[in-house]
């Protein structure tokens, strides 16, 4: 390829790392019993309501999916009591991400958000030559309202928001939200990653953003969490109808696919596979903070399907990450997340968790011989 023929602002990008995938693990390591739980998925698959449709709609994949997904965007007005313009859909959530970096992101504009936060958003306003500013988490890994408030300058143009956080698994509050939002110009778009939406909203100062409807606020939820679709590629956004307009100029007219469209209004139908992904996950939730408390491991309490620990070095994060693929359960070291001395654990059906407490029972000696815990922990 010749030099110069992409902008210099790619040269740096790093490609996005996923969790690894089980298939790899079993070629790899010949195991049998494999247990992921490294991408915060839904440990219960999908719902058997949207397997049905998406089944039936097999039949139809010759034909184009309906670029206006009418069905979709129907349902979610419907539950979300929305008109269709206010509702731009895309591959994942991250897809919605990469329409705001096309249609929004220049070379001169600034995002403005957290170290520590999601990765992927970074990645998408980088390849539209955005300059990323963060400023660092709370000491209790929150989002630090008041930094971001005072770090808005003319160059902002995008804060991004993960509520909750990944990989921290906390979130903003109301009265947080209320005082950045005092903060935020009307010409700075706040995205609202609210990809862990279902698993905080029982509490009471979670701030739905759907609760507040400002016109610079993009809100964005997705099916890949707790609906248990991530391999179909489905988010949806909610937002402004102008600013959705700008959002639909830039997206792929098929986005997205027709599996994926009638897969996801089969899921928001289907309310009691939903309460028990949401009930699994609070149940393994407290088994698992208990776990590595007995351990003294110290996690952080975390209002998602995923929680993180400290392990006080990189080493003994990559070797807890080692030594567990070696006992077939996968874990997620987060140097990707500048945060190599932590590891994070999504939460699994009770099989996979009893695993990874196996796995980890068996590798603890030999560990705590090397590594120990953290001193502040
Ligand atoms: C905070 C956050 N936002 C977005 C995503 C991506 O979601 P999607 O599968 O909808 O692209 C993830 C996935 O891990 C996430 O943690």
């Amino acid at each position: 390829m010749h030099a110069g023929l992409t902008p210099e602002y790619l040269d740096n990008l790093k490609v996005y790392q996923a969790g690894k995938p089980i298939d790899e693990l079993v070629r790899e390591k010949g195991l049998t019993r494999v247990s992921k739980l490294a991408s915060n998925e839904n440990p219960l698959g999908p719902s058997p309501f949207a397997i049905k449709e998406m089944t039936k709609e097999l039949w139809e994949t010759h034909r184009y999916p309906d670029m206006h997904a009418y069905k979709l965007k129907n349902k979610l007005c419907e539950l979300y009591n929305l008109k269709p313009e206010n509702i731009v859909l895309g591959n994942g959530s991250e897809g919605i991400m990469g329409y705001v970096a096309r249609a929004i992101l220049q070379p001169a504009n600034e995002v403005l958000t957290s170290d520590n936060t999601f990765i992927g958003f970074y990645i998408l306003a980088r390849s539209a030559g955005a300059t990323i500013k963060t400023v660092p988490l709370t000491s209790d890994y929150r989002y630090d309202v008041k930094a971001l408030a005072e770090n808005i300058t003319h160059k902002t143009k995008v804060i991004y928001i993960a509520n909750p956080n990944n990989p921290t698994g906390t979130y903003i509050n109301k009265k947080e939200f209320d005082y950045l939002m005092s903060y935020v110009p009307d010409d700075v778009l706040v995205i609202l990653d609210e990809a862990y939406f279902e698993f905080a909203k029982g509490r009471e100062d979670y701030p739905d953003s759907m609760d507040y409807r400002y016109d610079n606020v993009l809100t964005l939820r997705t099916f890949s969490k707790a609906y248990g679709l991530s391999g179909i590629r489905v988010g949806y956004g909610f937002g402004h109808q102008d600013l959705i307009s700008y959002l639909n100029r830039v997206k792929l007219p098929f986005e997205p696919n027709l599996i994926g469209q009638v897969g996801a209004v089969g899921a928001l139908e289907d309310r009691f596979h939903l309460k028990s992904t949401i009930t699994n996950n609070l149940r393994r939730y407290d088994e698992l903070i208990s776990y590595l408390d007995e351990k003294n491991f110290n996690p952080i309490k975390s209002v998602t399907n995923f929680v993180m620990f400290k392990t006080g070095s990189e080493e003994a994060s990559q070797h807890l990450f080692n030594k567990l693929l070696d006992e077939g359960v996968i874990i997620r070291p987060l140097k990707a997340n500048e945060m190599p001395e932590y590891v994070r654990v999504s939460i699994g059906k009770k099989d996979e968790m009893m695993h990874f407490y196996e796995a980890m029972d068996k590798i603890l000696p030999a560990y705590d011989k090397k590594f120990g815990r953290p001193s502040n922990n």
